[in-house]
């Protein structure tokens, strides 16, 4: 299936920079010997508070976790409960965007209005959001 391109970017925000600043350093952090592909993501949770994680892969390769699901992990495990906006940051351009697996992890603390950055190493950002990457994500009790 052909993915719809996110728009481009406007410039974004102090914040939104700083996040996208913050997905940047932690790519140099991750573990990923044999894909090569290092991702980086930073959330920011409801307090504004930024959280970082990046891919760990590991020998048996279904076990490897992505950078986005780190960010989330390490958000809740500091008393985060919902994720206002995203940033990625891959090592290809145009950038890649979350795996379908992590989009659904996004959306548990997300909503369709949370921000999802989208960046190379170096450059600006394109945005998007959750709702258009993931229309009708899986929840237990379905909105109208
Ligand atoms: N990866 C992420 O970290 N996030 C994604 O959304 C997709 C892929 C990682 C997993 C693996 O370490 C590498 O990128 C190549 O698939």
């Amino acid at each position: 299936m052909k993915a719809a391109r996110p728009r481009k970017a406007t410039v974004p925000g102090a914040a939104d920079a700083g996040l996208l600043t913050a997905a940047r350093a932690v790519r140099r952090h991750a573990h990923a010997p044999y894909s090569r592909f290092a991702v980086g993501a930073a959330v920011r949770d409801e307090h504004g508070r930024v959280h970082v994680g990046c891919n760990v892969e590991n020998a048996s390769y279904g076990l490897t976790i992505c950078a986005e699901r780190n960010a989330v992990a390490a958000a809740v495990a500091a008393g985060a409960r919902a994720v206002r906006a995203v940033a990625v940051v891959t090592p290809t351009r145009p950038p890649g965007s979350p795996c379908g697996a992590c989009r659904q992890v996004l959306a548990e603390l997300g909503n369709a209005r949370t921000l999802v950055l989208l960046a190379g190493p170096t450059g600006a950002a394109e945005t998007t959001t959750l709702g258009a990457l993931l229309p009708r994500a899986f929840a237990l009790r379905p909105r109208a």
